[in-house]
Order: C-alpha cells, then structure tokens, then sequence
C-alpha cells in the first residue's frame, strides 16, 4: 500500500481533523485551494463496528478529496480493527487516530485525549488499526494531559496531600506517547500544542512540539510531524515551522471563513509573500463551496453550509444584514442573489 505521506513535497499543510466541520464539501474546497492532506471529522469506531447507518454516511469521500484520511475515535481497541477495514474498503488513503478530542461525549467515557494517560491502551488500538488495515495510521495528540484527573481527587473537599498534588502536576506528554510508541511503524503525528487542560487558547507549546520533532526523526525519520494550534495566517505557519522544525502544520479555525488560507500559506511559505482575497474571489469561494455542499448533500448540505456564510461575511460593512439572509438559504439561486450585495 502506497504510503502517500511521503509523496507529500514539505512542508505539508494539512487541513485538520472538526467534527461538524470537515465534511467532504470542505475537505473538497480545501484540496481546491491547495490543501496537500485532508482528515475526516472524528468517527466513530464503535459505530462503524456496529454497522451504525448514520456513523457509515462519514465515510462517503468524492474523488477529488485524495489523499484523504479519516479519523477515528473510541476507547475500545477490539473494535477498531474493522472500522479500519472498512475505511480502507472505501478508498481512504490513511487513517487517524484521536488521542486529542477533548469534547466531553468524547474524553468524559475515557476516549479522546484522555486515552493518553493510559499508554499501554493506546497501544493496543494503534495495534488494531494496523491488523486491520494496510494503510498509513496517523496519530492526533495534544502536547499534554494531566496525570490524573484533579476533580476526582478533590471531590469530597477533604483537601489533597501532597503526594496527590505531585501526581496532579505529572503531565503524560506527546513525546511520552511518541516514545511508548518507538517500534510502531506511524506514517505522521499531529501535534495540537496546547494542554488537555487549555483545550483551545494560548500559544502552542512549540517546545513539545519541537522535541517531539527531535525525538521522532531519530527513531523514524520517514514520520511526519505536523504541528498544529492557532494557524491563522501565513505568518503563524512559518512561526511553527521555523520554531518547531515540523514537517507541515496543521490548518483548523484560521479556515473558518477562509479556506484560501492554503492558497495564501503556499505562496508565503515559498516567496514569502501573499495577497489578501478580493471580494470576486471571495464570492467565488462561497459559490463553489455552496456547489459542493449541494452536490454532496443537496438542501441538507446548504443547511450545513449556513454557518460557514455567516463566517464567509463576518467582518463585512453590511454583515448583519447579510447574515439575516444566510440563515435562510435553501439554494443556490438564494446564495447567487445574496452574494450581489456583498
Ligand atoms: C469545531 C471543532 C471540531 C473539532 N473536531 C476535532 C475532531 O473531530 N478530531 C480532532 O482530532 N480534533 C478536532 N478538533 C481540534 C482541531 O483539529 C485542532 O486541533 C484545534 O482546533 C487547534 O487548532 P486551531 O487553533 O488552528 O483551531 C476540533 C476543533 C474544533 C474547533
């Protein structure tokens, strides 16, 4: 099986994994304007296992998607060898492993980032996916969690000794994980730099990152090392890469009304410079994901779509009056007649 990782010409910008976001309609989008690996949002392995109707619709990909990877979480490593199976049936070209959601449906049953206090675990599903699958598994995990969960400790109010408080501090790190995992043959890692315990503000801790860079090009330097964490322009990309040594990073909310991002990181990270979007190309971007969206889904899909218009024209002298409008668009003549007052 090809391992298209290595394919890639770095640095990679990879649009990463947002349950609720990264539909097929946008993974397309984002390959249009330059994405060089798209991921799935988070599904199920339970579900898959199950054959669950609504868990298989994630994993309907257009061609023009590849390469494509789709993520999987759950906490039961048993189920993920044939959720592995089927994505590769279906035509992925890797597969992802969550250890970074920190979403309480997910992390609150022991899934997610949570999984990474529990190495041996994690092991086990890595295993999984490999015996069942062929392809290249990735792996998302966050920079670091704490070593035991600090309201289970103080539940109670008795105070906590000191020991405990110790055992609070201890961080279970993503080079930890990395260095569990030495003998396991990972085709990438993307590393949110941020703490189970910061979920999504502050700078990345582009320290973790880097040693996890350090650590994983000795032992394996075919691995991919994408760092990920406040990419929101193409300055941020080359601040990661240049503090970090990654081979890529990973693009999450800077998308968020911008998918060109890709288009504007590529061009600065090569010439080290960009141009901002012009209002026709931007109307450009909103049809053609609008026509995506439809194709994919039809009015369901431009039911979807409404959040990224309202984000498409946040900012905009007339956003208010336009947002009340976006809410409701049922087709694409809706969104073709908006888009002549932006
Ligand atoms: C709405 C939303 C959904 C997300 N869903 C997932 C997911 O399904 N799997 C995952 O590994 N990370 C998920 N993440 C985390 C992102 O992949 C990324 O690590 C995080 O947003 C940090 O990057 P940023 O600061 O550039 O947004 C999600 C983030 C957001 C905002």
């Amino acid at each position: 099986m090809v391992n298209f990782w290595i394919k890639i010409k770095p640095p990679i910008l990879a649009l990463a994994p947002m349950a609720g976001i990264t539909d097929s309609a946008f993974r397309q989008l984002c390959r249009h304007y330059g994405a060089d690996v798209v991921y799935t949002e988070m599904i199920s392995a339970d579900g898959l296992y199950y054959d669950s109707k609504k868990t298989l619709e994630f994993l309907k990909i257009d061609k023009k998607e590849h390469p494509v990877v789709a993520q999987l979480f759950g906490k039961h490593p048993e189920k993920f060898s044939k959720a592995a199976r089927l994505c590769e049936q279906v035509g992925f070209d890797g597969i992802d492993i969550n250890f970074g959601c920190p979403a309480k449906k997910v992390a609150g049953h022991g899934g997610g980032v949570t999984l990474m206090r529990d190495l041996p675990k994690c092991r086990q599903i890595i295993e999984a996916v490999l015996a069942g699958t062929k392809l290249p598994i990735s792996v998302k995990l966050r920079s670091s969690i704490n070593s035991l969960l600090s309201s289970r400790v103080r539940r109670g109010g008795r105070g906590i000794s000191e020991n405990k408080e110790e055992e609070i501090n201890k961080k279970i790190t993503a080079l930890d994980f990395l260095k569990f995992m030495k003998d396991l043959p990972l085709a990438a890692a993307m590393i949110h730099g941020r703490s189970y315990e910061k979920p999504f503000e502050g700078e990345p801790d582009y320290e973790m990152i880097k040693k996890c860079v350090q650590y994983q090009k000795g032992i394996n330097p075919q691995c991919a090392i994408i760092g990920n964490g406040g990419i929101k322009k193409p300055e941020d990309a080359k601040k990661m890469i240049e503090l970090t040594g990654v081979d890529g990073v990973g693009l999450a909310r800077g998308l968020y009304g911008r998918p060109w991002l890709f288009e504007q990181c590529h061009k600065y990270l090569k010439a080290g410079k960009y141009s901002e979007f012009a209002v026709a190309d931007i109307k450009k971007a909103i049809l053609l994901h609008g026509r995506l969206a439809f194709a994919a889904k039809k009015k369901h899909g431009l039911v979807e779509l409404r959040k990224h218009l309202l984000w498409y024209v946040s900012g905009r002298p007339n956003a208010k009056a336009l947002r009340a409008q976006l809410v409701r668009v049922e087709s694409i003549s809706d969104i073709k007649k908006i888009l002549k007052n932006i």
